[in-house]
């Protein structure tokens, strides 16, 4: 995908004596890489990334991350715009179509999403089987997977009309999501409402009971949009790489979708916002003990790690945990909740921030950090915080997911290795094994 325009330098690199020139590729934004593609090819060398650390995956024109500036832009357009302008449907186009939908555009797309909102009622039955105890994110995981067996159309050429693939994908998963929870606390499925918005039938969903109406508040609506737009994407992490690596092997979107939700459910990525308020809790529990916790974090031989704290590219704020510190304060204000764990958190903050041991490792709070204190405020559950990270992120993931099926630099992703394990061995049959 990158035009020959990006590569203007070279780098030298000297092995065994033999120098070889490699392409160097500059970003738009100045983003630099060396292009190793036939590295392997002229010099017979690998490069040895654990992580993938140091290593660019693809060009994109998606989403900007500045790590040292704190910047973040889909398509483009600042973070802090989007979030406090824009509907997340409206932030869900501009990510599939690169621009942010004229009043048209959006009418179409919000009656697509209106058209797909309902789920066979073949799967409906899936929830009768589930544990009452199973985790939300097992069972968004199985029922996305699960849509491929119900719309094989959807699969033949999804890029044909990603409108309708994306739609379907985007609407449903919000059904799903909504129908788990209400199975899992014992109560009738509310089904969704074509005179609601996205995020109101969600919540009308998720709070709606035969015996007591919810009151879909305006607010609440907002600071659902906002959320879900701060998690709509993050250029190449885990779980978008996971979504990419599966889509490259020609796997179907729904296939590549439940393997991304898979990789998001890890405590170090997407679990993070769950992982938080168990820490929130824990150190409540402790008479507020954050030395013992703090203690915990900077010692080598303990595997705990702040919650909510770091991240592989910023090394200072997040500028999406910055946006929700700010809209915890008015939610929680709104609804008039008062909650103990968000002056545990800033607490938290202030020490962290403070002390030289975590300053020395660019320790700052990610979007993880307050994000389940909004969540819980409007009365989700904290078994549901992963999945509410997963509803936002999927419009970036099917972007970058039909980004990656359009570029003709994809190839299907299988790095290599180094072999450090036994030389070769003489054959012993079993009857001659001690
Ligand atoms: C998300 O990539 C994305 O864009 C992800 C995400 C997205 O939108 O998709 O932003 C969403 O996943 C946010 C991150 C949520 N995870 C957490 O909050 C879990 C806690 N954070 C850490 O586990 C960690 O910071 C990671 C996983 C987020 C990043 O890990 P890295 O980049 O591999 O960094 P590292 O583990 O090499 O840490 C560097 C140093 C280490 O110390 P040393 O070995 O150098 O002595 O910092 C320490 C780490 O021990 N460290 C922490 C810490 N995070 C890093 N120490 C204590 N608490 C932490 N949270």
């Amino acid at each position: 995908m990158p035009d020959d325009n990006l590569f203007d330098q070279t780098a030298e690199l000297i092995i065994d004596g033999q120098s070889y020139h490699l392409p160097i590729i500059e970003g738009i934004e100045g983003d630099k890489s060396i292009d190793v593609r036939d590295l392997l090819k002229e010099t017979g060398y690998t490069v040895y990334d654990t992580g993938y650390k140091n290593s660019a995956s693809c060009c994109s024109t998606i989403t900007f991350l500045d790590g040292k500036k704190g910047v973040l832009r889909y398509r483009g357009y600042a973070i802090e715009d989007l979030a406090s302008k824009c509907l997340f449907i409206e932030v869900a186009y501009l990510l599939l179509h690169n621009k942010l939908p004229n009043r048209v555009e959006l009418e179409n797309f919000r009656t697509l999403l209106e058209q797909h909102a309902l789920i066979h009622e073949d799967m409906v039955h899936f929830f009768d089987k589930f544990p009452p105890n199973a985790s939300p994110m097992s069972i968004l995981s199985v029922m996305v997977n699960s849509l491929h067996n119900f719309y094989p159309e959807m699969s033949a050429d999804p890029l044909e009309n990603i409108d309708i693939t994306a739609s379907r994908l985007i609407s449903k998963i919000r059904t799903i999501a909504a129908f788990s929870y209400k199975k899992s606390i014992g109560q009738p499925l509310v089904y969704p409402r074509n005179d609601l918005s996205y995020c109101g039938n969600f919540l009308n969903m998720m709070f709606n009971t035969p015996v007591r109406p919810y009151i879909v508040l305006p607010e609440v609506v907002a600071a659902l949009n906002k959320l879900l737009i701060l998690h709509a994407d993050h250029e190449q992490n885990c779980s978008t790489s996971a979504v990419r690596l599966v889509g490259s092997a020609g796997g179907n979107l729904y296939s590549s979708i439940s393997a991304g939700i898979n990789a998001l459910w890890g405590p170090l990525h997407g679990g993070a916002n769950e992982a938080v308020i168990h820490m929130l809790e824990a150190i409540h529990q402790d008479n507020n003990d954050y030395k013992k916790y703090i203690a915990k974090a900077k010692d080598r031989n303990d595997p705990f790690r702040l919650s909510g704290f770091g991240h592989r590219v910023y090394r200072t704020f997040d500028p999406r945990g910055t946006i929700i510190k700010d809209a915890c304060d008015d939610i929680l204000g709104i609804l008039n909740v008062k909650d103990p764990l968000l002056e545990i958190a800033r607490n938290l903050e202030e020490i962290v921030l403070n002390d030289p041991f975590f300053v020395s490792k660019n320790l700052y709070p990610n979007i993880d950090f307050y994000s389940g204190i909004i969540y819980r405020a409007l009365g989700i559950p904290t078994n549901m915080f992963t999945v509410m990270f997963a509803l936002g992120r999927l419009p970036g993931w099917i972007a970058q997911w039909k980004e990656m099926r359009e570029d003709p630099e994809t190839k299907i992703y299988r790095p290599r290795q180094i072999y450090i394990g036994s030389p070769s061995r003489k054959f012993v049959p079993l009857s001659q094994r001690t």
